[in-house]
């Protein structure tokens, strides 16, 4: 086995879960990551990469379908002591005090009371709550919850903190502030604390935070690839190397995502068990509308874009993805370029978009054409919601089969290929009413 410097190491992680009819839906596949001392991490990715899952499994709170967690070289079999969790959400209990939801985090650990009572004082302090040690949860703000969240994990004195979009759920403003502060406390850190993993959606927070940043794929969730932060200077939009940073992200990020394509005589686009974006066809025709692109020689900088749109990465690239699955554009190195058909569609009026986007919908969509299929095929020209359903929950879970079912009907119903009754819970064809 090699030994490593790395405090906490996953190797060869792969994790799956069982879909309602016992097949496996791998979530993580073929990852490989070492936390090493005096360094914060970042991962960003796209919604329901797996990057919780990861964080779950480097925690020791939930076992890999495959592969080892090491802990200081050592195979872990529990959950670690020494690693602690901050979530977007940070579950405070309401009936307890501030100093007494701190408290809780040492639950585990052997200590008088006047110790529990010393380290909870000084974890509160640390995060700026001094002063707050008698309130309640309900009197706090959701910056001040998060930063009694982060003093619980703190408490134990942790030589790795493991955060999952610990940010996410603040406004701007609380989320610069708090993401100032940790910093200063990276830098002034307690003799324990050695490493920080943060799991964000933002491109600017893993700018502005990290050492290394890594990037997720999808489907499945896979370390696709690795920027290494030296930056001299401010890590603000003054200093052109952090502007050159944001946009090498997001150049990554554009490169990673993957839309996976049948390339056969009989079935084109992408596949029936492709996640498609949860989009809404609004948000693509939004976008289009903005680009203002004239001729398919013209591109478009995909981060100066979603800058000027103020646009949720999230939200950017997954209408990107459904531009791409549409056959609409092409995003390559940070740029994003209009197809032929792009274009059309950006110039056509709304007759004429929606008869475009039906061509692409059932050129490029595999569910779709499954969709319009089976109604053909059924004796009353109609499909049950159900069997849609049960078809994707082949390949995903109930949940994320449902969203991709809505998703897919909205696409439809736009595109006047197929209508759905909610009531009925059926489906036909548009032309057959
Ligand atoms: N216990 C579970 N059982 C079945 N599927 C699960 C379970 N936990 C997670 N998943 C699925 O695994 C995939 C990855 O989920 P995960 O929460 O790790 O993604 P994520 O990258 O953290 O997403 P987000 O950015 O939205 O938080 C999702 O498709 C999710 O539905
Ligand atoms: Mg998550």
């Amino acid at each position: 086995m090699r030994s490593s410097k790395a405090i906490l190491r996953a190797q060869g992680i792969q994790k799956s879960f069982k879909t309602n009819d016992n097949n496996h839906f791998l979530v993580l596949d073929h990852i490989d990551l070492s936390i090493n001392k005096n360094e914060i991490i970042a991962i960003i990715g796209k919604s329901g990469s797996g990057k919780s899952t990861l964080l779950r499994i480097l925690s020791g709170l939930s076992t890999p379908s495959e592969g080892t967690v090491f802990w200081d070289n050592k195979p872990i079999t529990g959950p670690v002591n020494g690693v602690s969790m901050v979530f977007q959400n940070f579950a405070l209990l309401p009936w307890l005090t501030v100093l007494q939801n701190v408290m809780l985090g040492l639950d585990s650990i052997p200590l008088s009371d006047q110790e529990r009572l010393e380290r909870s004082l000084k974890a509160i302090d640390d995060v700026g709550m001094d002063g707050f040690e008698s309130a309640y949860p309900r009197e706090l703000s959701g910056g001040m919850s998060q930063r009694v969240g982060l003093a619980r994990a703190l408490v134990i004195d942790p030589r790795v903190i493991l955060m999952d979009e610990p940010f996410s759920s603040l406004d701007i403003l609380t989320a610069e502030n708090l993401r100032a502060d940790l910093l200063d406390m990276w830098q002034k850190k307690s003799k324990a604390l050695e490493a920080i993993l943060l799991v964000t959606h933002n491109i600017e927070e893993a700018a502005y935070l990290a050492d290394r940043i890594l990037i997720f794929s999808n489907n499945p969730g896979q370390v696709a690839s690795e920027i290494k932060v030296n930056l001299t200077g401010n890590r603000d939009e003054s200093n052109p190397e952090f502007k050159a940073l944001v946009d090498k992200i997001y150049q990554h990020m554009s490169q990673v995502q993957r839309i996976q394509k049948n390339k056969g005589p009989h079935s084109k686009g992408t596949p029936l068990n492709y996640r498609l974006p949860n989009s809404s066809v609004s948000e693509v025709l939004g976008i289009l509308e903005a680009l203002e692109v004239s001729s398919t020689d013209q591109t478009t900088d995909l981060a100066e874009f979603g800058e000027e749109h103020a646009l949720d990465v999230d939200d950017l690239f997954a209408i990107m993805e459904v531009m791409e699955i549409l056959d609409f554009a092409h995003i390559r190195k940070g740029k994003i370029q209009l197809t032929q058909e792009g274009v059309l569609f950006s110039k056509a009026d709304i007759q004429q978009q929606k008869k475009l986007f039906a061509t692409q919908l059932l050129s490029h969509v595999e569910l779709a054409m499954f969709i319009t299929k089976s109604i053909r095929h059924s004796s009353n020209h109609a499909i049950d919601k159900t069997h849609i359903m049960k078809k994707l929950k082949s390949f995903f879970s109930k949940d994320i089969a449902e969203e991709i079912f809505f998703t897919i009907v909205e696409w439809g119903r736009y595109a006047e290929v197929f209508a759905y009754d909610a009531d009925s819970e059926q489906l036909t064809l548009e032309d057959l009413g």
